[in-house]
């Protein structure tokens, strides 16, 4: 039987100092999981900017149970400046604090992916209309600037393509410990993945970013996840187990694992998760002119927490 009060795990159960406990969460989150995908899969909101109680606590429900919630906002509009502002007041009513730093994002904190020439986007995947691999938002970020949360809005979809996949990291969690748990400890060492410096144009330095896949969210003790499937420009540690561990995560991704979620997003449709993972295919390939595709993005520092 399904524990509801037991949605997340003790303190200490990430790194198995209480295995018992980890025993006990891992059953009740595949139940609960497994449950709420089963449900409505995509929750209608009525207006993102003025939540309803009964609607924030079932953003919160899903958050806690799945890490994620896909939602439909029914009275979307596809202008920029309008949905920017609906968007920065869902963030405010969930008490997510926006991240500012991205350097394409507007003084609102929120970027417009959406095919561009213009110039310091022009040639980065985001802003085209290629696939991208999987991958946690800010994963290159340091430390100081984790992403712990994040909404991804469709104000415009695609004619054709455009699909995202997500994976609640639990998941992730989840199936490599049941495959190794020593994959776990390899992905919690705090040199697991080293992603160079980068030179981003306008004399500006991305540092070295190094740090492990797994950590534990030092505010909530919750699991939180740093990844990306890249091949380029990415050191994993030099050990047989990291690079086993990677590419056991790397088959789960291909995988048809039934908590993969596959969604094409259509207008008003959006997502806000606790940084779970992601990609998406390529859109519009056939178009000679630019895609119509707009995708709102907003990141954040913090996690999505009840009231
Ligand atoms: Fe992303």
């Amino acid at each position: 039987m399904v524990d509801k009060k037991r949605s997340f795990p003790e303190e200490n159960t990430w790194d198995f100092v209480a295995p018992e406990g980890y025993a006990r969460w891992r059953e009740n989150k595949l139940a609960q999981a497994s449950e709420l995908l089963s449900e409505t899969p995509v929750l209608e909101i009525g207006d993102i900017a003025r939540l309803t109680e009964a609607e924030h606590a079932e953003i919160y429900r899903r958050c806690e149970i799945s890490n994620g919630v896909l939602y439909k906002d029914l009275s979307a509009t596809s202008d920029v400046a309008v949905t920017s502002g609906r968007l920065r007041q869902f963030a405010d009513n969930l008490g997510l604090r926006i991240a500012e730093k991205h350097r394409s994002a507007q003084e609102d904190g929120i970027v417009c992916l959406q095919e561009t020439e213009s110039a310091g986007k022009k040639g980065y995947i985001p802003y085209s209309k290629r696939s991208m691999n999987w991958h946690t938002d800010g994963y290159y970020n340091g430390p100081d600037q984790t992403i712990r949360a994040m909404v991804l809005h469709c104000a415009r979809a695609a004619d054709e393509g455009g699909e995202n996949q997500f994976l609640d990291p639990e998941i992730a969690f989840i199936r490599l410990r049941d495959l190794d748990p020593a994959y776990i400890t390899a992905l919690m060492h705090p040199e697991a993945m080293t992603i160079p410096e980068n030179d981003e144009g306008n004399g500006k330095i991305r540092p070295v970013s190094i740090g492990p896949v797994f950590s534990v969210d030092p505010d909530t003790g919750k699991l939180a996840m740093r990844y990306t499937a890249r091949t380029r420009s990415i050191a994993w540690r030099d050990d047989p187990l990291t690079l086993e561990a990677v590419a056991a995560l790397s088959q789960l991704l291909a995988s048809d694992d039934p908590f993969i979620q596959n969604v094409r997003m259509q207008d008003g449709q959006g997502i806000l998760c606790n940084n779970s993972l992601h990609n998406r295919t390529g859109f519009d390939a056939d178009k000679t002119q630019p895609s119509d595709r707009l995708m709102m993005r907003v990141r954040f520092h913090n996690r999505v927490k009840g009231i």
